[in-house]
């Protein structure tokens, strides 16, 4: 949900052409983020001086606007600060005014990019409006320009300092944020706040750190330790501007130089690291409540909040933050010779499900141990039941594999929405687990989910793929799926990744189970095969290929069965296709076909129904009788040596394995069957339309 960018040099000389182009870079990098519309926000030719660039569309057109403009390309900057937008529209359609960096007036004093939705954007509006301000977009964001240009207009001496400023303008906010402010009054400087939605800093410097780490520093608490008057916490703010709290900064400090010289130093501000992993691995995560300010080469940390206020997690209340090393590498954000990322994630399958299991499974032993879970085992055992709670394609990992969770642990789980899950106020309690799914770690609300958990005080796990995120900074343990940045949209590795970070999870509480034992060496050695097996699959791309050119293409709807473990597989290839190919579809239980499903079945609906060998076979052949009875011609997804399948059926043939990994193989042919849709209908599979890869918005 929107992408921000911001880059800062300082004693790094520069030209405006570079600069536009790590602008343009960062924001491609993260495009999957939202490409409704891109802008940046630089500086002019004369000090004081901001010019926008905004473009309806991908970053590619931006990139055009920009190399078509006037601007003198050449003129060099030793410093300064910018930034740079990519949107997912939220309020307001797709237009150029409505694109970020958002104005507070005509002239640019102050510019703002957002990630997020400020809920009280109208409101505010409307106060300001009464006020004489004027409004020229629809977004929710020209509220936070206009109010800081406000708060700026009602300070009788202009002394206030562009943090303070800032913090005046947050605190009348509701709503989730990410944001960066530029502003001509603070001329190479910018300040950067979070709450809800990820921001990391990328540091970059030649010379080496004597201090490494940046103090925190917490509203209302002084260096000099004696009492401060805290800025009352005015409602609307707008009538009686608070007066500034006295915070001393004598003992704050940013990135040191060894020899205590001011240094060359470069940042770059993003909602994701793959935009920053080019120019630097040295990166500090935000937290909620945090207040960035960047100037001068130096970067301090301020909070909104005091200690006391409470409800903190652990790291947001420590007092220094430290710069951590980002284990990405640029080759794995990059398309290689795919081309598109989602056909590149759905190839590296083979080698991300190895990349979970790495140093977790032992297949000589038969254990699987979870470094992130050891110490929390016995909780986890006595708990009264398990929740799991996730969106989308998280979500659908979960159904996946309750049945053998629940089979080798013997607790009850239920798989909750998260939306939903908040929207029933689901009572949760202090011996419950509650284990939270998220490729991302950011979605909105998997993240709320999370919090009212941990706010009903049960034990909160996080299964998330990207480290350093919300969700995994936020629970008391968990574990890292490992599978690698995802990046096109639809999420492919990351589904056969979070299954199997599930399963492992099962066994290991399993393990004090005796009776388990051969279950679990079966899944084990299963899990061992699942590599070769998933390259196997793979080599059927070609006659998906044909499948979806000479079958599927032309087809309105289309119709995924099947039942028991491959329920969840059903729903997952059907919002594959749904997604990406815009093509309507449906995962149908086949229990429920006769219930209703059954009326749409003729011979022109085509039907996909999985038919793979399992406890439930012989009610799914029951299921495929009825369905060709009524004329249907369904293409049956089934094991490479079923020979009750027709020869002359449409199939498409699988490796056989356990029954609770056999989904894993089973969802490949369908991701494939997706992306060739959408391939052969000419939509832009790794960008599709009004979707946006991380949902940071309710
Ligand atoms: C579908 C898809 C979405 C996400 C969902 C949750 O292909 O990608 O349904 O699965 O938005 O996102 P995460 O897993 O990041 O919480």
């Amino acid at each position: 949900m929107c992408g921000i960018f911001s880059y800062c040099n300082y004693l790094v000389e520069k030209d405006r052409k570079s600069i536009c182009e790590i602008l343009c870079n960062g924001l491609s990098r993260m495009e999957y983020r939202g490409y409704d519309s891109a802008g940046i926000g630089i500086d002019g030719d004369k000090p004081g001086e901001i010019i926008l660039f905004k473009e309806v569309g991908k970053v590619a057109s931006l990139r055009k606007k920009i190399a078509s403009s006037d601007v003198d390309t050449s003129k060099t900057f030793v410093s300064q600060c910018s930034i740079a937008h990519t949107r997912w529209a939220t309020h307001g359609p797709p237009s150029a005014v409505n694109c970020h960096p958002l104005r507070s007036d005509p002239k640019s004093d102050f510019i703002v990019v957002h990630n997020g939705i400020v809920t009280n954007a109208t409101s505010l509006r409307l106060v300001l409006q009464k006020r004489g301000y004027k409004f020229e977009s629809e977004t929710d964001t020209e509220a936070v320009a206009i109010l800081t240009k406000y708060v700026w207009d009602s300070q009788p001496d202009k002394r206030i300092t562009f943090t303070e400023l800032v913090k005046t303008v947050l605190k009348e906010l509701e709503g989730s944020f990410a944001f960066v402010f530029k502003s001509t009054h603070y001329p190479n400087e910018i300040v950067v706040a979070r709450r809800g939605s990820p921001l990391l800093i990328g540091v970059k410097t030649e010379k080496k750190l004597k201090v490494d780490f940046v103090d925190v520093e917490f509203a209302g608490e002084r260096a000099d330790g004696k009492p401060d008057v805290l800025s009352p916490q005015s409602p609307t703010g707008l009538l009686a501007p608070p007066t500034g709290s006295k915070i001393l900064r004598t003992q704050s400090r940013a990135f040191m130089s060894e020899d205590g010289l001011p240094q060359p130093i470069e940042f770059f501000i993003a909602s994701d690291a793959s935009a920053i992993v080019e120019h630097t691995k040295r990166v500090l995560y935000l937290e909620d409540d945090d207040i960035a300010h960047i100037a001068a080469g130096e970067f301090h940390i301020h909070r909104l909040r005091r200690k006391e206020d409470g409800a903190q997690t652990p790291s947001q209340i420590a007092s220094t933050r430290s710069i951590e090393t980002l284990e990405i590498e640029l080759a794995e954000i990059m398309k290689g010779k795919f081309d598109h990322f989602m056909q590149k994630e759905i190839y590296e399958q083979p080698e991300s499900v190895v990349n979970t299991m790495r140093g977790r499974v032992n297949f000589d032993n038969h254990s699987i141990t979870l470094g992130g879970l050891r110490a929390y085992l016995p909780i986890i055992r006595r708990g009264r039941r398990i929740v799991f709670i996730g969106c989308g394609t998280s979500y659908h990992s979960c159904i996946a594999t309750r049945a053998i969770f629940e089979e080798l642990t013997e607790i009850p789980v239920s798989v909750e929405l998260a939306s939903d899950f908040l929207d029933r106020k689901t009572p949760i309690f202090r011996d419950d687990i509650c284990v939270f799914l998220s490729q991302s770690g950011e979605t909105a609300d998997t993240i709320l989910s999370l919090r009212y958990c941990l706010e009903r005080g049960a034990l909160c796990i996080g299964v998330v793929n990207t480290v350093g995120s919300t969700i995994s900074r936020e629970t008391h343990c968990g574990v890292h799926i490992n599978a690698g940045p995802e990046i096109g949209v639809a999420s492919t590795k990351a589904y056969t990744s979070q299954y199997i970070v599930l399963l492992m999870m099962a066994i290991q509480l399993s393990e004090d189970r005796i009776s388990l034992t051969e279950r679990r060496q079966q899944i084990i050695d299963g899990l061992h095969a699942l590599p070769g097996q998933l390259k196997r699959v793979l080599e059927a791309d070609k006659t998906l290929q044909q499948l979806a050119s000479n079958v599927l293409a032309n087809s309105r709807s289309l119709l995924i069965l099947g039942r028991g473990l491959q329920y969840a597989t059903c729903l997952e290839g059907a919002l594959k296709i749904k997604e990406i190919s815009y093509m309507h579809s449906e995962g149908i239980l086949a229990g429920e076909l006769k219930h209703g499903p059954l009326a749409l079945i003729d011979e022109n609906m085509p039907v996909i129904i999985i038919m793979t060998r399992d406890s439930l076979y012989p009610k799914v052949q029951s299921a495929f009788a009825q369905i060709t009875a009524r004329k249907a011609q369904p293409i049956i997804i089934c094991n490479d040596e079923d020979d009750s399948v027709p020869r002359d059926a449409k199939a498409i043939r699988v490796p056989s394995t356990v029954d609770c990994l056999q989904g894993i193989l089973n969802i490949v042919p369908l991701q494939l069957l997706s992306y060739h849709l959408a391939i052969k209908n000419g939509f832009d599979v790794d960008f599709p339309r009004n979707l946006a890869k991380s949902v940071t918005t309710e």
